[in-house]
This record gives C-alpha cells, structure tokens and sequence, in this order.
C-alpha cells in the first residue's frame, strides 16, 4: 500500500514506520519535525504543518495514518488555542481532504484521555467521554470530525490508545511506564501522584500491531477501538517497576507516594480491538522495561530535552 503518516516522526511514528517498510508498503511523511527525525533515511519526509496540505498532495494514497499533534496534557495546557487547532481541527482536516482525494481509510491516533475521570469500572467504546480538559475534549473532536465522514468509499478507524511506552528511535520519557524507567535509573526513586488512579498501557510493540491490523482490516470495518495492553493501577505499575530492578538489576528502587488529585481514571476493555482487528496485545510493564534495558542499554544520556515533550514546545512556542 502507499500510505501517507502525519505525525510520523514523533514517538508512535518512529517506531511504527520501520514496520511498515518492512511490511513492503510505501511510506510518505508529513511532518514539523518538532522533535528531530529519526526514521530511516529511505522513508520521504516532508516538513510541513498538516494545514497546509491541499487534497491533490493526497491522491493516490491508499491511507492515511494521522499520528499529529499536541499529545499530552501539559503542551494542551500551555497553550489551548494551538491545541484545538492541532488536534480538534487539523485531524478532521486532514480526513475531509483524504476523502475528497479519494484515500479509502483514515487511521486516527484516538486517546483513552477523551474519557476523563471515571468511577474505575471496565468501560467499552460505547461509554459516553467525559473529559473535560483542552487535550481530551480536542482528542475527542479530532475523531469525531473524521468519523462523520465515513461511507462506504471511506473508512475510517480511531484507535484509542492507551498511555503508551516502550522504545522508540524517537524516545519519550514522559509516559507512564518510560517515566518510572528513567527515575528509577537515574534517581533511585519513583514518585507516583496518586497510586489508586488508573490507566491503561499500551506496550508501543502493541501500538505497532495495533496500526498493521487497522490497516489489513476490511474496508466495511469502521469506527473507535480501545487499544490497550492492560490497565494498571498507578501504584501498582510502581510496584512493578521496582520489584523488577530489584530482581534485574539488585538495585532497591524507593517509592515516593503522594495522593495528588489526578484529572484523568479510566480502566479500558480491549474485547473489541481483540475480536474485530484481531489484535493480540502482549505487552506487560515487565516486557517493556526488558525492552527499555535492551535498546538503551548502559550509561545512556536521560537528561535531554527532546526526550519531554513539553520542554521542547515551550522553546518552540515561546509566547
Ligand atoms: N504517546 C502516547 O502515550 C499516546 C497515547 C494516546 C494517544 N496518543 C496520540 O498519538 C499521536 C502520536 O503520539 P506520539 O507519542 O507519537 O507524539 P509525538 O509528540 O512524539 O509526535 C507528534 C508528531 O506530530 C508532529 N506534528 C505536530 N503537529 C503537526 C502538524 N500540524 N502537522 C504535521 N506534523 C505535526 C510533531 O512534529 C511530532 O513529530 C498523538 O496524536 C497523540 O495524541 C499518544
């Protein structure tokens, strides 16, 4: 297939576009490069704001993945009006012209954040989103934008992940389980805000299947699917973190609990992603963390900016 991933370069991209070379498909990306490029040099990267495209860029595209965007809460907090612009309004753009240039599925990059603060009872797809903060209301619209144009010439699948983490050639560590990795490493001692609240994981090994089946998937296969590799409580998750460098490394790793109100709890069923994509979520926190130690290997560098997000846009977007 010839795809066209928005968003490609940062973390999810990073990870995923070697796949889908390996894959045989055709890859172009459209990006701002906001975080460098770290994908391999055959893959054609554009620099470009995706508001910018016109439909004719898009013709001949089999599907587009939309990866773009603000993607966490503290870029959506710093500054609100790019962020509804980025993701409530550039996504749904991006749809509108892949439809119109005759592109047969959208792939939309769907947050669980969209749900907000829930009771901690297992929610499906079918559970109305409650989040009210700039990052999941934008997520939200975003999605919603692309999917009322669904017909029967142009499907369109929203994955709504969970927190992911695991390596990318593209790293972050402001995600959950990256986050415990590198405090864990560099300080001994993970802070956890409120250990009751709960999250799901999204291992980026699954993330990465997850897009390869939305992509096989029959065109008639529409709409939003939880893609989750299991829901952890926050303390819980610690808990792993530190029994594991315990066991792996003999190091004791100290927790620091705190009982911060969070904004965000929300425990996701994946039955859907399972039974209609035909996902096989694998991940675990032990199987990213071997991960983790694997590709970063020792004395490796944490204390760099494009690794947190939010530092870096701060320097970009500096009024
Ligand atoms: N990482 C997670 O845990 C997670 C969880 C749920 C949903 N998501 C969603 O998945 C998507 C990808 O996440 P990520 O972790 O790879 O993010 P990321 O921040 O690493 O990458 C985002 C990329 O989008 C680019 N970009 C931003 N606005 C753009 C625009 N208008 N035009 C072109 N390029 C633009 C940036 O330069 C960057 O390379 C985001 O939309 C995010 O909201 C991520």
């Amino acid at each position: 297939m010839k795809i066209l991933v928005v968003g490609g370069a940062g973390y999810i991209g990073s990870r995923l576009i070697p796949e889908l070379v390996r894959a045989g498909h055709e890859i172009v990306v459209v990006d701002q490069l906001w975080f460098g490029n770290y994908l391999p040099a055959a893959v054609r990267v554009v620099q470009q704001d995706s508001l910018s495209l016109r439909a004719d860029f898009m013709r001949g595209f089999d599907a587009v993945i939309f990866l773009a965007g603000l993607s966490n809460d503290p870029m959506a907090e710093y500054s609100p009006h790019l962020n509804f612009i980025a993701n409530a309004s550039a996504p749904a753009h991006a749809a509108y012209l892949a439809k119109h240039a005759g592109v047969k599925r959208f792939i939309y990059a769907d947050s669980c954040s969209v749900y907000g603060f829930t009771d901690g009872e297992e929610i499906d797809e079918n559970y109305a989103p409650r989040g009210v903060y700039p990052y999941s209301i934008s997520k939200l619209q975003g999605g919603l934008g692309a999917l009322q144009l669904i017909d029967r010439n142009f499907s369109v699948i929203c994955l709504r992940q969970g927190t992911l983490s695991g390596f990318s050639p593209r790293m972050r560590f402001d995600l959950f389980i990256n986050t415990m990795y590198m405090k864990a490493v560099t300080e001994n001692k993970i802070t956890v805000n409120n250990p009751a609240i709960w999250r799901p994981l999204l291992a980026i090994s699954d993330a990465v299947e997850a897009y390869l089946k939305a992509l096989e998937a029959p065109l008639g296969i529409n709409g939003v699917f939880n893609v989750a590799s299991a829901n952890f409580q926050v303390g819980e998750a610690a808990d792993k973190v530190k029994d594991y460098f315990g066991r792996k490394h003999g190091a004791e790793v100290k927790l620091e609990i705190n009982n911060t109100p969070d904004i965000r709890n929300y425990r996701v069923s994946n039955k859907k992603a399972k039974e209609v994509l035909g996902i096989n979520f694998q991940g675990s926190v032990e199987n990213v963390l071997e991960e983790l130690d694997k590709c970063l290997g020792k004395n490796f560098n944490f204390d760099q900016d494009r690794f947190y997000n939010i530092k870096i846009f701060k320097k970009l977007f500096k009024e």
